[in-house]
């Protein structure tokens, strides 16, 4: 494989594929970016092909034929539907995991299973296959310990998790995943799982087998209002550091949630390569699990790239060539805070095609970076295509002047129908 001047694809169309195709476009062993199919701000940094992520074989076509060096996957549905095996199998170096290693993701009851087996603590848990027992089981939960929480087995973009304080919630989950099979397939089999309380924090790592590099740990606001109310969607902001998560909670983090894991992987022949995010409810009873994901978070990666004091292209070509352990990057001291602006009505329909404007003039200000998401290109000029819009991330010295920065960031960018929490990292200045 070359290792400079490179040739580098970047798949995917969101806010995390734009910090990624960011970082790399900005390194020096770097030629070219192409996108796929890319949003309107990743269009600034290189060519975007409209290829769908669905379409490994014309991903792998349009890959060879472009002597790409080095491609990255941005979403989990490719890599559970074997994009990583298709790579591997045409000889392109491919930065994320094989669909064996994906299953971690794409199977919440195979995680459980490898939990157990590589003694990974984690809340209590039984599967089932058929609406009966399954009800039966929840209400059992509900009446023992007053909660209970209801997940789809498969992939389900997000939204297949449910957590419930009644019986009757638990049936309404249990009827929308077994009966109206609103995620297909992925509605199968359900898990039924202990609830825990905690506060969350996303455990992310860059992994060769055994060998990690670890990012700093990163907390999500998954809920779409203010004061953690609201329906979950893909992330409305983070932070990182994560003060509930010292360095030496985060190494026993990574000893007790990431190697197991990654050790079970190789044990089994399949040793697991890529970005692996364990999601952690730090509870009263210690460290739990709540899910693996096969790549990196969005929006995580949106505050922890910026916050890499070392070139990201070097770390995942030394990950792709077995080298990982010649890096040690720095990450800043400080403090990064990142704020995504939405569609109003998002993770609901909401209308989209209004001009997206004042991009420039925020990412223009000392430590701002934006991140595009739901952004189309229309006469040339951006306009909102999608719930989550934009990504706003600033670094600070505190979590206090980060916050105020990405706040006054946000209030540069205007479009129609804009909607975005004010409430990210409040807690912490
Ligand atoms: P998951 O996709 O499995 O991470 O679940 C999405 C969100 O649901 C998590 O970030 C938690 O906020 C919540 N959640 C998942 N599992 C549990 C659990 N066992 N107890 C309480 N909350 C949970
Ligand atoms: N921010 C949560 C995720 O990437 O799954």
């Amino acid at each position: 494989m070359r290792e400079s001047d490179l040739n580098v694809l970047v798949i995917g169309s969101g806010g995390r594929e734009h910090a990624l195709a960011s970082a790399l476009a900005a390194s020096p062993l770097v030629r070219r970016v192409t996108c796929m199919p890319g949003n309107a701000g990743m269009a600034s940094l290189g060519r975007c092909v409209p290829v769908s992520v669905k379409d490994s074989a014309a991903i792998c076509a349009w890959a060879r034929e472009n002597a790409v060096d080095l491609a990255v996957c941005g979403p989990e549905v490719p890599l559970i539907n074997g994009l990583g095996d298709a790579f591997l199998a045409e000889g392109i170096p491919f930065f994320g995991p094989l669909a064996a290693g994906a299953r971690l993701e794409g199977s919440k009851v195979f995680a459980k299973q490898v939990m157990r087996e590589a003694g990974v603590p984690t809340g209590e848990w039984e599967a089932f296959e058929e609406f009966e027992s399954a009800l039966a089981a929840a209400a059992r939960r509900v009446e023992r310990e007053g909660g209970v929480v209801v997940k789809a087995d498969g992939e389900a973009a997000g939204k297949g998790v449910f957590v419930c304080s009644t019986a009757a919630e638990a049936e309404a989950a249990l009827r929308t995943i077994m009966i109206d099979r609103a995620f297909g397939a992925s509605g199968d089999r359900v898990l039924i799982e202990e609830r825990l309380t905690g506060q969350e924090a996303s455990v992310m790592v860059i992994a060769n087998g055994e060998e990690i590099i670890a990012m700093p740990p990163v907390q999500d606001h998954k809920r779409a209002y203010d004061n953690d109310e609201g329906p979950n969607t893909g992330g409305m902001g983070c932070y990182c550091p994560v003060p509930a998560m010292p360095p030496e909670l985060h190494r026993e983090a990574i000893e007790r949630a990431v190697m197991p894991v990654l050790q079970w992987m190789g044990t089994k022949g399949t040793p697991y390569f890529g970005c692996l995010y364990a999601g952690l409810m730090m509870t009263s009873d210690g460290l739990k699990v709540l899910e693996y994901n096969c790549r990196f978070g969005d929006p995580e990666t949106q505050v922890v790239l910026p916050m890499l004091q070392a070139d990201f292209a070097s770390i995942l070509v030394a990950a792709v060539r077995n080298r990982l352990d010649e890096m040690r990057p720095k990450w800043y001291d400080g403090c990064g805070v990142c704020v995504v602006l939405a569609s109003g009505g998002y993770p609901g329909k909401y209308p989209v095609g209004f001009p997206v404007e004042g991009v420039d003039e925020a990412s223009g200000m000392d430590g701002v970076s934006v991140f595009q998401a739901g952004t189309a290109l229309d006469g040339g000029r951006a306009v909102t295509s999608g719930g989550r819009v934009l990504s706003v991330t600033a670094l600070g010295a505190s979590f206090a002047d980060a916050r105020a920065k990405a706040y006054e960031a946000c209030s540069r960018i205007r479009f129609q129908n804009q909607h975005f929490r004010k409430d990210i990292g409040a807690r912490l200045s």
